[in-house]
């Protein structure tokens, strides 16, 4: 399956693939990435450290369906880190087209929630997904979370925000995201996390947190233990 790591802009995106992704493969399955990010920084982060999960491959293209796509090795979980959807929707809906699960990182604040949901300029995230369908085999979006992320302990914003897009706004109006218990925190290991060794136990902890959330939603299919 591949599962697409989405962003309308800066927002630890791929900090949440390769940790994500870290979690994943010590949950058992077998893990590819993908860097559709023209800064290539989850794949320099692959080359620079030791421990880091699975293999990068480059693929910033705005023909990911037609070209990245065909190649994968389907029984993996495949996870693709796009860059920001303001600047690059052509890669993002060439992704849309074939994604299984799309996670949305998302930080707490009034400046994200603003540039996902009323973006000044640009397409609203929400809208980019929905359309998506018109091209997917299934004629349906794919199935979209939002992962909060950067988020401060003891603060109410991560539910406050939470619960604005959860309930579509303060008049009910916006699009509704399907939000995920898991909270990515606020804390500098994970702050300095791209580029140096995973296995630190603040790494590790919320992503499994995540895994298991992704898991019990039904969004994950059981690692194969033959492979
Ligand atoms: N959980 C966290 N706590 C604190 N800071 C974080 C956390 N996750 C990411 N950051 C910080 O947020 C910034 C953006 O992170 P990252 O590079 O992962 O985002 P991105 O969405 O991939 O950005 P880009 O637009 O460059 O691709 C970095 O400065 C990083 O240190
Ligand atoms: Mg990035």
């Amino acid at each position: 399956m591949l599962i697409a790591s989405l962003k309308p802009r800066t927002m630890g995106g791929t900090t949440n693939t390769g940790l994500l992704s870290y979690a994943l493969a010590r949950a058992g399955y077998p893990v590819t990435c993908y860097d559709a990010d023209e800064s290539l920084q989850l794949a320099a982060w692959a080359r620079e450290v030791d421990d880091f999960p699975c293999q990068v491959h480059e693929a910033d293209t705005p023909s990911f369906a037609e070209t990245i796509y065909p190649g994968m090795d389907h029984g993996r979980l495949n996870v693709v880190d796009a860059g920001h959807a303001e600047n690059h929707p052509d890669i993002v809906d060439s992704i849309l087209e074939v994604a299984d699960l799309v996670i949305v990182t998302v930080s707490p604040t009034k400046p994200d929630y603003d540039r996902l949901t009323r973006p000044e300029r640009g397409t609203a995230l929400a809208k980019v997904i929905r359309r998506s369908a018109a091209l997917r085999e299934t004629g349906e979006p794919p199935a979209t979370v939002v992962l909060l992320n950067r988020c401060q302990a003891g603060s109410n914003s991560p539910k406050q925000y939470g619960d604005l897009l959860t309930n579509g706004g303060h008049d009910g109006t916006l699009p509704r995201w399907n939000v995920l218990t898991s909270r990515i925190p606020r804390r500098e290991p994970i702050a300095s996390a791209v580029g140096y060794p995973c296995n630190k136990p603040e790494r590790k902890a919320p992503y499994d947190a995540l895994v298991t959330e992704l898991k019990r939603l039904g969004h994950l299919p059981e690692p194969d233990a033959s492979r």
